[in-house]
């Protein structure tokens, strides 16, 4: 895929089982030219305790990439559901300290990476999950008020001034509330010369959502001027309610027909993108994983579901055919 494609082709994988995983490893490097992580640049896992960063995974992704050449995108600064429980106490017991905390830790981590990690999510999820208003349940929201968002992306570009900077969100494709009310915020951003880069759209979307309206809300975001990501897609059968185990299990197992239509699925989001985002703005298309058998949406939300373009057995599926014939 990466060399019929004209913008970066990415992966999420969690590095400790992908890097004992040889066909993985081989797929990964002959499709793909950037690299997220799946968990492993969280902040649980950069800072499991006060005090304590452990770089040490995230130096071996970059050995990695550096190797293969590939872009390293960092996933993510700050994401309220990644926040490692320790902060959380200490920010409600000294709401003073989250804001140097929060500046500390952005400057150590993206500056220890600086000009290494290309790109990185600064701020993840930050708008509440349905309609219009930012996320009430951060302890981030919680303690500074909306604007840690913008606080977040003067310290990652202080940082490393060359690093592509971008607010990530779900169902913003699809949510017009929640779309509009990212815009204005991406707007007001701009205005006021916030160092923001690019909108990232995870796209964890479903078979019935509508292309129609994939294709409106990105050609509204990529007016905006900014780098537009499609960070982490992956396209399900079933449904959900974007909680954790809150899967609705609907299709039970795929047929040659849903199959066929998961492929023009993802052959017609390649194609939307490259026709609604101009090519100086085609950050890259990045899939949340990229096989049924690692796929988080089972684990996630307790159902089955066939959402990547490989199947259990690592075999492409006509997904992948798909995707790959919209690349082209
Ligand atoms: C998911 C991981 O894939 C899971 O392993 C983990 O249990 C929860 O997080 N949006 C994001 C990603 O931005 O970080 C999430 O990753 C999926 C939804």
């Amino acid at each position: 895929m990466r060399t019929v494609s004209n913008f970066p082709i990415g992966a999420a994988m969690r590095f400790l089982p992908f890097s004992d995983d040889p066909e993985l490893q081989r797929l990964q490097k002959h499709h793909f030219d950037s690299y997220t992580a799946g968990n492993d640049m969280k902040m649980y896992n950069i800072m499991p305790k006060e005090g304590v960063f452990d770089f040490s995974v995230t130096d071996a992704i970059l050995e990695y990439t550096q190797e293969n050449d590939q872009r390293l995108f960092g996933h993510n600064l700050i994401w309220h559901s990644s926040t490692p429980p320790w902060v959380k106490e200490k920010a409600r017991e000294n709401p003073d300290w989250l804001s140097s905390f929060m500046k500390s830790y952005i400057s150590t981590y993206v500056g220890r990476y600086r000009s290494f990690v290309h790109g990185w999510d600064v701020v993840n999820e930050g708008l509440r999950t349905k309609g219009s208003g930012y996320r009430e349940d951060s302890i981030w929201y919680e303690v500074l008020g909306s604007r840690y968002i913008e606080q977040a992306f003067f310290y990652a570009h202080e940082a490393d001034p060359q690093a592509v900077l971008f607010y990530n969100d779900f169902n913003i494709e699809r949510d017009l509330e929640k779309f509009n009310f990212m815009i204005d915020m991406v707007e007001d951003f701009i205005e006021r010369g916030v160092p923001i880069s690019g909108i990232g759209f995870q796209m964890h979307i479903r078979m019935d959502t509508p292309n129609g309206v994939i294709a409106s809300t990105l050609q509204r975001a990529a007016a905006t001027g900014l780098q537009i990501h499609l960070s982490e897609v992956d396209i399900i059968f079933n449904r959900h309610d974007d909680t954790r185990g809150g899967g609705l299990q609907i299709r039970t197992s795929l047929t040659p027909e849903m199959e066929k239509a998961q492929a023009q699925k993802y052959y017609d989001l390649a194609m939307i993108y490259r026709s609604v985002v101009p090519s100086d703005q085609q950050y890259g298309i990045t899939l949340w994983g990229f096989n049924d058998r690692d796929t988080w949406i089972r684990p996630f939300f307790g159902i089955q579901d066939w959402p990547t373009i490989y199947d259990e057995r690592l075999q492409p599926k006509p997904a992948f055919f798909g995707l790959l014939n919209g690349l082209r």
